[in-house]
């Protein structure tokens, strides 16, 4: 029988599902679904009624195009309450002759993940970075070596717990099944970035509706996250409140004729304003349009990269930045992030699939085609993982080392 993996992106301005047919590794897109969604507030469900009938709408829509039912899915996570620390682990080695068993790892990677978790907060990710044995750093999988001293980083995701419990049960009341809730932009890097890319040092920035999420990746692991709660709809008000006109037409306007950066001929180029409440409709230059939009582009990038700049891997970023979201769809938007990153910096479209690629392969759908990929690399259960079950853990943990492993010896 075949099988299927659905991700659910319940973002700001729309809630998109993504469902796909799995053969082996290959994934091929066969149902794509959208509604709009005014449910949340920058990330963070706000409204539950309105944000499950949007859940229902791109569902049955993609539903309808996949020909199958969907019950369960992998959802996303973001807002401004996500907080990431990077936790280290200490213990000494208890196996015979001082060679590092699988209960040592267990021990440290519990030992980094026991932070002092608020009670409002709950983890939800524990991403391992690298072991350390003894004064020798850099060590992927440390079985079997001879040490006396084991240390491991990790990087730790945690939320709001009100956050995370409104998620699971807007998509509960939808008769839907939460398989894992994945943060955003770890979501979208599944669909946007190259392992090589991981591996060098690269930053996505996924410029939404309501936020912009950033994730830092350095040798193949994230390293630093963060979000700035600015995003598209901020430039569509100020579009709107410059031209005084209502926010549908400022949203179409942005669209169509919206640009972050001045291009020759700009201030002859008019476009037209359409009239409210009967008034005339009125002709304004591009380059007005401009001077609305690029602040408020200028602020957005020039806060995500205030945030780039508080990791310590800022100068390790080799391969620049990786800009997705609808917001990246904004002509000039590269540029403007080019000059303000000092980066190289390029428009990230999610990948890695077959079937319905005109309809999926739009940085709107990154984090959706994300959720897809992340559900087909990790199709063990969270529970096992983040519960008390300390087997689960160490499955896990076994699982993710098993796969940095194939990953080293895979014939170059
Ligand atoms: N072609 C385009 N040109 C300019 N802006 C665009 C374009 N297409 C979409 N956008 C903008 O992208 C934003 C929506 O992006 P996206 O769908 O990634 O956000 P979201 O996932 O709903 O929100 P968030 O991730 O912040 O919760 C809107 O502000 C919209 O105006
Ligand atoms: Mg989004």
């Amino acid at each position: 029988m075949a099988h299927y993996i659905t991700g659910l992106d319940i973002g700001t301005t729309k809630i998109g599902a993504i469902v796909a047919e799995v053969d082996g590794e290959a994934l091929t897109i066969v149902g794509v679904g959208t509604s709009p969604s005014d449910g949340l507030r920058r990330g963070v469900v706000v409204n539950l009624e309105k944000t499950i009938r949007s859940i229902q709408a791109a569902i049955s829509e993609a539903e309808r195009m996949a020909g199958v039912p969907i019950n369960e899915v992998y959802a996303g996570i973001a807002g401004d309450h996500i907080r990431s620390i990077n936790g280290r682990g200490v213990v000494a080695v208890a196996g015979e002759n001082n060679e590092i068993s699988a209960a040592d790892i267990r021990r440290v990677i519990d030992a980094a993940k026991a932070v002092a978790l608020p009670i409002d907060r709950e983890i939800l990710h524990i991403l391992p970075q690298e072991f350390i044995v003894d004064d020798q750093n850099g060590i992927k999988d440390p079985t079997g070596m001879a040490g006396v001293r084991l240390e491991a980083e990790v990087h730790i995701v945690t939320g709001a717990i009100t956050s995370a419990q409104n998620i699971y049960r807007s998509i509960g009341r939808a008769e839907m099944k939460v398989l894992d809730l994945v943060l955003e932009p770890l979501a979208s890097s599944y669909a946007v970035l190259g392992e090589d890319e991981k591996e060098l040092g690269v930053i996505v920035m996924d410029l939404g509706g309501g936020t912009t999420d950033i994730a830092m990746f350095y040798e193949g692991c994230i390293r630093h996250t963060a979000i700035v709660g600015l995003g598209g709809k901020n430039v569509t008000n100020d579009v709107a409140l410059g031209l005084r006109t209502p926010v549908e037409n400022a949203e179409s306007i942005k669209v169509n004729h919206g640009c972050a950066v001045h291009r020759d001929g700009d201030r002859e180029e008019t476009i037209e304003v359409p009239g409210v409440g009967g008034r005339q409709s009125r002709r304004i230059s591009k380059a007005y349009l401009v001077d609305i939009i690029q602040p408020r582009i200028e602020e957005i990038l020039s806060l995500a990269y205030q945030e780039i700049k508080k990791s310590n891997y800022v100068h390790l970023m080799t391969a620049g930045v990786v800009l997705t979201g609808g917001g990246s769809m904004l002509q000039g938007t590269i540029d403007l992030a080019e000059e303000i990153f000092d980066m190289p910096v390029k428009l990230g479209v999610p990948n890695g699939f077959s079937g319905l690629t005109d309809l999926a392969q739009s940085p709107i759908h990154a984090t959706g085609v994300g959720l897809v990929h992340y559900g087909l690399q990790h199709r063990f259960d969270r529970n096992e993982l983040l519960g008390n079950d300390e087997n689960g853990l160490f499955k896990w943990v076994m699982n993710t080392m098993r796969k940095w492993f194939t990953a080293l010896n895979r014939p170059a």
